[in-house]
């Protein structure tokens, strides 16, 4: 980082509340770190990795050791963003201990500002234990990505009244373990705009509501890089999946019509030649 690069901390996000909205998007490896750091507050490793990246089904399936590599590679490329790590699924269920553990490794290892993992009541005891060990916690309740059995298991969560008041307990427990911030996903938006207005941490919505204090989005769903399937809750700002298909359909014309390489993209050629050539 340069001197005079100040990170933006978790503690910084937090005291944010209800003021100007924190901006997010997810990075998985240094280019789009670099890209996405200037113009966020927070850069979110997340688990998403597994379905836009490595091509699974749900966003089971990534390792601990996977979300380290690539909290890495983002680390390398964001000097003021705040960092946040996903603990996978399969890391931190099944104790507090368990939780506490992999969080240290991905925090030591990465040299990330906090890790989030998903969860509501049934997590509160593991985001204690890992605030508790002096690591920040960003939670994740709503719809919870890795609950999902597969894609068809993406559900909206608040539909009805019990659902909306699960989430709001799930928002307050979360709060009270002492989460700096929660990312509420797939809720209904007067459940998220509800737990918004009533919680003192800042929301983060993604397919949640208009009112939370800042914004989520996977950055390629938002550039139009992943197509596989769009969101409704997403938002799309560029075509840059069009944009590399036309590039490569380009470039393999050129190689088989033996436009590319020209004389002037090769080693050791005498200037007259490449000049004769041009
Ligand atoms: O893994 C992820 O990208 C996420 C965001 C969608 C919030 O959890």
């Amino acid at each position: 980082m340069t001197e005079t690069t100040q990170r933006i901390l978790p503690s910084d996000l937090k005291i944010r509340k209800g003021q100007t909205p924190i901006v997010c998007l997810t990075a998985y490896d240094t280019p789009m770190a670099r890209r996405t750091d200037a113009h966020c507050d927070l850069l979110l490793v997340g688990d998403s990795l597994a379905m836009v990246v490595y091509g699974l089904e749900t966003t089971r399936g990534v390792t601990l050791d996977t979300m380290i590599a690539h909290g890495q590679a983002v680390m390398r490329g964001a000097e003021r963003s705040c960092v946040v790590v996903d603990l996978p699924h399969g890391s931190y269920e099944n104790s507090p201990e368990q939780a506490v553990e992999s969080a240290r490794r991905v925090y030591d290892e990465t040299g990330c500002q906090a890790v989030k993992l998903e969860g509501g009541e049934e997590m509160a005891a593991a985001v204690a234990a890992i605030v508790k060990a002096g690591i920040p916690v960003f939670g994740h309740i709503g719809l919870m990505p890795q609950k999902a059995e597969g894609r068809d298991g993406f559900k909206i969560q608040g539909k009805d009244d019990g659902s909306a008041q699960q989430v709001m307990r799930d928002a307050k427990a979360i709060e009270e373990a002492g989460a700096f911030a929660i990312v509420i996903e797939g809720t209904v938006e007067a459940v998220a705009r509800d737990i918004t207005e009533t919680i003192a941490i800042p929301t983060i919505g993604i397919g949640a509501s208009p009112a939370c204090d800042g914004q989520i989005l996977v950055t390629q769903d938002m550039t139009g890089l992943f197509s596989d399937f769009t969101p409704k809750f997403v938002k799309q700002y560029a075509d840059a999946g069009t944009v590399i298909d036309e590039a490569i359909a380009a470039y393999a014309t050129d190689v088989r019509e033996r436009r590319f390489p020209e004389l002037i993209h090769c080693f050791g050629v005498p200037t007259s030649i490449k000049a004769a050539s041009d």
